[in-house]
């Protein structure tokens, strides 16, 4: 990357508030120095993720997210460091430089705006035709019957595809949109002949826009009852039906501050929620949920309420959906509207209060998996119970406690009158199955609870060599610190990407540091960083904490020549001898290292 790149993100660092930044995504609260907040990346009550606005990182002592402003943008956003920087340039109006960009990024990135600019035109001219044309009245007739009023047609900027095959396209290659980029829009069809004409006629468009709001293609609903019923743009680079969810740009507000988003599956249910005031839904389109739906909705809010049709179909879709979106950390609902088909057939019927009332009461995932199950299996016989218990047991896997998964087993056995032990003899076994053996190895959780010695001289030696950087003292203590002074993979990491970069650019790193790691090497950086520690003489600092280092490997080295001169004396070997003293010697050598440091941990 050249100089222009590093000032230019350098100029994005120096300007993206940290607090600013996270505070469109989090409600944050001042205590003392940090703000607080429930974190955005797993689901919580009371707040353990912090920001630490004079540092400009953030840390969830949750879940252990962390790192500066663009660690907290790749993740919130789903995406790559050169995408978060460019993110937050617009968000603060930082132009971008060309240079910066790819050959291949500036095709796509044109492609994809002539794509976003010949689609909203076309809103435009479909709006036009559904509000001052002659036949637009019967389009609008028609969503006024369905209750969709003009604010509504407004806030989703719906329109009308006129009957004649040419019109759209007449209309916007006289704005100057070629046909070519019409075809690729999927707006228009070119025929074998080469002949082209409008996809979409006598038909109610509704744009679908991506989250930033932006028109990546429609569904038309037909006017009448023609088929098929509804007609989709078909796929293009910006449309993306698995990855895309239908209101999610008018939906997220209100989403994050209901900690909630409901999914319905047509696009006309979720119309007519917001319509009905329930702002914070959104529908898939007409296929699937999927993963990326699912770590879509999981990265804004820590719930989903699945609010399918009320038929096999919906029903079926719901029990899909549910281990997707647990998968992604989410705590799951399902709303089955008892009457009509769908929510907008129970919302015109019943009114919103009903469905709100039907939300405030919708049953967990797991109750409604355990339902649907119960209600497909006859198990008045034997095998109908064998199959009954083998396909409900493995769902209590994702229950929070012992004590739900208890109570749950005990109203199981008596529906299925079933002796309770068998059943949690069964239960145990399929839980044992289903845990993957870890090796004993150090997670950032158990790190934090207790006190250990290790981790915090790594942790000191890491700050005091960054800290050093910035008077331009690094160097005489990175050059004789190997990385295999660090028994933490993580740590170690971090020290060896540190020493890379403080060759190449010598002076304040820390910030840098942080673009160039994995996401969990970041969050262990962030915490270092937050460090209350004011380092009086570096050289102390650092040769105390590669003495408390030496001072650990000494103590492994003191255990294996331990237990080795046992293995040998017990054999008979002479050798053991030669280990008893290699042992003594280390045991001297650590006492002496351990007087040294008895002041300083
Ligand atoms: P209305 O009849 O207008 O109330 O629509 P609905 O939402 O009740 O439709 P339905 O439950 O039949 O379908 C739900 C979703 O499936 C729609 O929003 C579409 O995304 C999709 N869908 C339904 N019919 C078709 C179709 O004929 N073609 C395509 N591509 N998608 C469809
Ligand atoms: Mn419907």
């Amino acid at each position: 990357m050249n100089d222009n790149y590093e000032n230019f993100k350098e100029q994005v660092r120096s300007q993206a508030d940290i607090v600013k930044v996270v505070s469109d995504y989090v409600a944050l609260k001042k205590k003392g120095p940090r703000y607080w907040g429930c974190c955005p990346f797993h689901s919580e009550k009371t707040p353990s993720f912090t920001v630490a606005p004079q540092k400009n990182l953030f840390h969830c002592f949750g879940c252990h997210a962390g790192g500066d402003v663009f660690n907290f943008i790749m993740k919130i956003e789903n995406t790559t460091f050169p995408e978060a920087v460019k993110i937050l340039a617009k968000k603060f109006g930082i132009a971008i430089p060309e240079k910066e960009k790819t050959e291949q990024e500036i095709q796509k990135e044109k492609a994809s705006r002539e794509l976003f600019d010949a689609n909203a035109l076309a809103v435009k001219f479909f709006q036009a035709c559904l509000l001052k044309t002659e036949y637009g009245r019967k389009a609008l007739e028609y969503l006024n019957g369905r209750g969709i009023d003009e604010a509504i047609i407004e806030k989703f900027s719906i329109g009308l595809a006129p009957p004649a095959f040419q019109t759209l396209l007449a209309a916007l290659k006289s704005r100057g949109v070629s046909e070519e980029l019409l075809v690729r829009a999927g707006l228009v069809v070119r025929r074998n002949d080469g002949k082209t004409y409008d996809r979409f006629r006598e038909r109610v468009m509704i744009p679908i826009k991506d989250a930033r709001g932006r028109v990546v293609g429609f569904t038309g609903r037909i006017l009448g009852a023609a088929q098929p019923k509804y007609l989709n743009t078909g796929e293009t680079d910006v449309f993306t039906k698995r990855s895309l969810l239908f209101g999610m740009d008018v939906a997220l507000k209100a989403a994050r501050e209901k900690r909630q988003i409901i999914v319905v599956e047509g696009h006309m249910d979720a119309i007519r929620l917001h319509a009905s005031g329930i702002i914070w839904a959104v529908a898939s389109m007409g296929t699937a949920f999927t993963e990326q739906h699912a770590g879509q909705i999981a990265r804004a809010v820590p719930e989903v309420v699945f609010a399918f049709d009320n038929d096999e179909a919906g029903l079926k879709a719901a029990m899909d959906a549910i281990p997707l979106a647990l998968k992604a950390g989410l705590e799951v609902r399902v709303l089955v509207v008892p009457k009509g088909k769908d929510p907008d057939d129970f919302i015109r019927s019943e009114g919103p209060e009903a469905f709100l009332n039907l939300l405030g009461k919708a049953p967990s995932g797991i109750d409604f998996q355990i339902e649907r199950t119960l209600k497909q299996n006859n198990f008045s016989g034997l095998e109908g119970k064998v199959k009954t218990v083998s396909n409900i047991l493995p769902l209590l896997l994702e229950c929070k406690s012992d004590i739900e998964v208890v109570s749950r087993i005990r109203s199981l056995a008596q529906t299925l009158t079933i002796d309770e032990n068998l059943l949690v003899g069964e239960y145990k076994k399929i839980r044992l199955g289903s845990v993957a053996p870890v090796a004993p190895r150090l997670t950032a959780a158990g790190r934090e609870r207790n006190f250990d010695p290790v981790e915090q001289a790594e942790r000191q030696l890491l700050f005091a060599l960054i800290d050093s950087c910035v008077e331009d003292k690094a160097e005489r203590f990175y050059e004789k610190i190997e990385e295999t002074v660090f028994l933490d993979d993580t740590r170690a990491e971090i020290y060896r990407k540190f020493r890379e970069l403080a060759r190449k650019s010598g002076r304040d790193i820390g910030a840098d540091l942080f673009s160039e790691l994995k996401e969990g090497a970041a969050a262990e950086l962030s915490l270092i960083l937050q460090q209350e520690l004011v380092i009086e003489s570096a050289e102390r600092v650092i040769g105390d904490c590669l003495k408390q280092l030496q001072l650990a490997r000494l103590e492994k080295d003191y255990e294996y020549h331990g237990k080795l001169a046992a293995e040998y004396e017990r054999n008979g070997d002479e050798k053991f001898l030669q280990e008893l003293t290699e042992s003594q010697r280390i045991l001297a050598e650590s006492q002496r290292l351990k007087n040294e440091l008895k002041n300083v941990f």
